[in-house]
């Protein structure tokens, strides 16, 4: 069932009748979903590490549970993305798509977080919906954010316009987190872009003329939509990642960060949705 990746690290291969998907049990991290005809849909860095303690570059690292690099937090984004989860079932419908559930090594409790029991639910058919799901084990309050940080494959950045966030309030972390509001109908991308859009359930689509192509990307339970592009001297100083890259690569994040952080009572359940489909531009 595991093959072994790259790093030989365990790797599930799935393939439908109508895509395949690669899921690496290092930070139960999706890192290829790919429709028959179609280019992939998620982008992979040609310079990702593989390694124990180390995230992959690419895909959609799921990011808990907090988002960004507080100062009292030893790393950036989380740790859900640098653990290795365990494959607890596997099923194929009659239809042909394939379900598959992870799940992180419990939380225990400790001063900084409540124990919790953190699941992944993937499903590869014609379109790829992924689920985070949190329950809340202890008898206190658990705050946390959650992000699924999904890298999408594009033809040419410059041929990209994001629409669906027209009207939102945004962080903007190249602006020292200077709150803003978006005025555009579709957002493009000709310098860094690093932007934490809030209080948004809506769906986002990515227009791609270039590989002719529209993603949509549909959520629930998320009210913050990351958009990041780090262009060119942010990509040179990131070792993982290609000089040339961000030419080929958007990140349109779906979670809950900063103010949309959520609250979970003891014994509460949060989900976070992400489905992604795509189809040929008209
Ligand atoms: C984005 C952040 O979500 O992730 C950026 O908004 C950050 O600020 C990017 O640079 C990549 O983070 P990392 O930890 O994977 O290099």
């Amino acid at each position: 069932m595991f093959l072994n990746g790259r790093g030989d690290l365990p790797m599930l291969e799935i393939t439908t009748p109508w895509s395949s998907a690669e899921i690496y049990l290092h930070g139960a991290q999706v890192t290829h979903f790919k429709k028959n005809g179609e280019p992939p849909l998620l982008f992979l860095s040609q310079c990702s590490r593989f390694a124990a303690g180390q995230p992959i570059r690419g895909g959609i690292p799921i990011i808990f549970p907090w988002f960004g690099k507080p100062t009292d937090k030893p790393n950036q984004h989380g740790f859900a993305r640098i653990q290795d989860w365990d494959l607890r079932e596997l099923a194929v419908t009659p239809d042909g798509s394939v379900s598959v559930r992870l799940q992180m090594a419990e939380c225990a409790d400790s001063s900084e977080y409540p124990s919790c029991a953190v699941d992944y639910l993937v499903t590869v058919s014609a379109t790829l919906t992924v689920e985070l799901v949190v329950l809340n084990k202890s008898a206190r309050e658990f705050v946390f954010e959650n992000c699924l940080h999904t890298y999408f494959t594009v033809g040419d950045i410059g041929a990209v316009s994001i629409t669906g966030l027209k009207g939102v309030d945004y962080l903007d972390q190249t602006k020292a987190f200077a709150r803003q509001i978006e005025s555009n109908d579709a957002i493009r991308i000709a310098s860094e872009v690093d932007r934490a859009y809030l209080g948004t359930p809506r769906t986002v689509e990515i227009q791609d003329a270039s590989l002719r192509r529209t993603i949509r990307i549909e959520k629930q339970g998320s009210a913050s939509t990351v958009v990041w592009n780090p262009w060119i001297a942010k990509s040179k100083a990131m070792p993982d990642f290609g000089d040339d890259e961000y030419q080929q690569m958007v990140c349109v994040e779906t979670g809950n960060v900063d103010s949309d952080r959520l609250t979970l009572k003891p014994g509460a359940v949060s989900r976070l949705n992400m489905k992604l489909a795509s189809a040929p531009l008209p």
